[in-house]
């Protein structure tokens, strides 16, 4: 069986004390009301080895929202795989639109820090998505496949099962505009598909595969109702413990 997993990415909001205070609200909200499905918060590096205190022994597990391609020197302001692993981290966000697009991420680049995040014990949730005009042209599969194949087809299946996927059509993030739940399932049956091609039928059905888009409350339930929809990636509604919350309880 494989995970449900809601995932939050704080991008480049709150700052420390703001943090760590939603991280202790989180988890006396599920200490008091248990999960049915694995949580994860990724928050900006600044905040990874505090809120690592946080959560320690709880049931929430601690990302963080990027890491470098290379592996350790004369890199002025850039932070290691091996740095995040070493703050309590367990996971690492790798390919975020917003990273390819404002921060020139190519899929060669990507590799190197898929290939670091897991030789330091990370699970990665890398991201894929096609921007509006390629959806426009009905180019979307064309495009998610190529990001697939692109950064993740060297991997072997033992380092692909420390891979999570989080399907972000780059025209519902924090836009308000969500996929449909019938958009989000075509695209997750067919990111299946193409694992299966590569790695086997096995791999494609044990692979989690996360739907995110400004994901809410009120729309999570439906989306996460589809078979290939494991989850979500959330941005927005990860910054308040009740939205964050009400999205986990869609797996109630
Ligand atoms: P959003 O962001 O939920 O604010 O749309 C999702 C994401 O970028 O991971």
């Amino acid at each position: 069986m494989r995970k449900k997993i809601v995932a939050g990415n704080w991008k480049m909001n709150l700052n420390l004390q703001e943090g760590l205070a939603l991280a202790n609200e989180l988890k006396a909200a599920l200490a008091a009301d248990k999960p049915n499905c694995d949580v994860v918060i990724c928050t900006p590096f600044i905040h990874l080895a505090k809120v690592a205190d946080v959560v320690a022994g709880t049931v929430i597990g601690l990302g963080a929202e990027n890491c470098a391609d290379k592996e350790k020197g004369a890199f002025t302001g850039e932070v290691s795989a091996a740095q995040v692993k070493s703050t309590g981290a367990q996971y690492v966000i790798l390919g975020h639109s917003e990273r390819r697009a404002y921060y020139g991420e190519t899929a060669e680049i990507l590799k190197e820090k898929v290939n670091l995040a897991l030789a330091n014990g990370l699970k990665v949730i890398f991201c894929i998505g096609e921007v509006l005009e390629e959806r426009e042209a009905g180019k979307q599969n064309e495009v998610v496949g190529s990001q697939l194949a692109d950064s993740l087809f060297d991997l072997t299946e033992e380092q692909l099962a420390n891979i999570i996927l989080a399907y972000e059509p780059v025209w519902a993030i924090g836009t308000g505009k969500t996929a449909t739940a019938e958009q989000a399932e075509d695209m997750h049956a067919f990111i299946r598909g193409v694992i299966a091609g590569r790695f086997g039928e096995a791999a494609a059905e044990s692979i989690s595969i996360l739907y995110g888009g400004s994901c809410k409350p009120s729309n999570a339930k439906e989306i996460f109702s589809k078979p290939d929809v494991d989850g979500g990636l959330i941005g927005g509604a990860a910054l308040k413990c009740a939205d964050f919350k009400g999205i986990i309880d869609a797996w109630k």
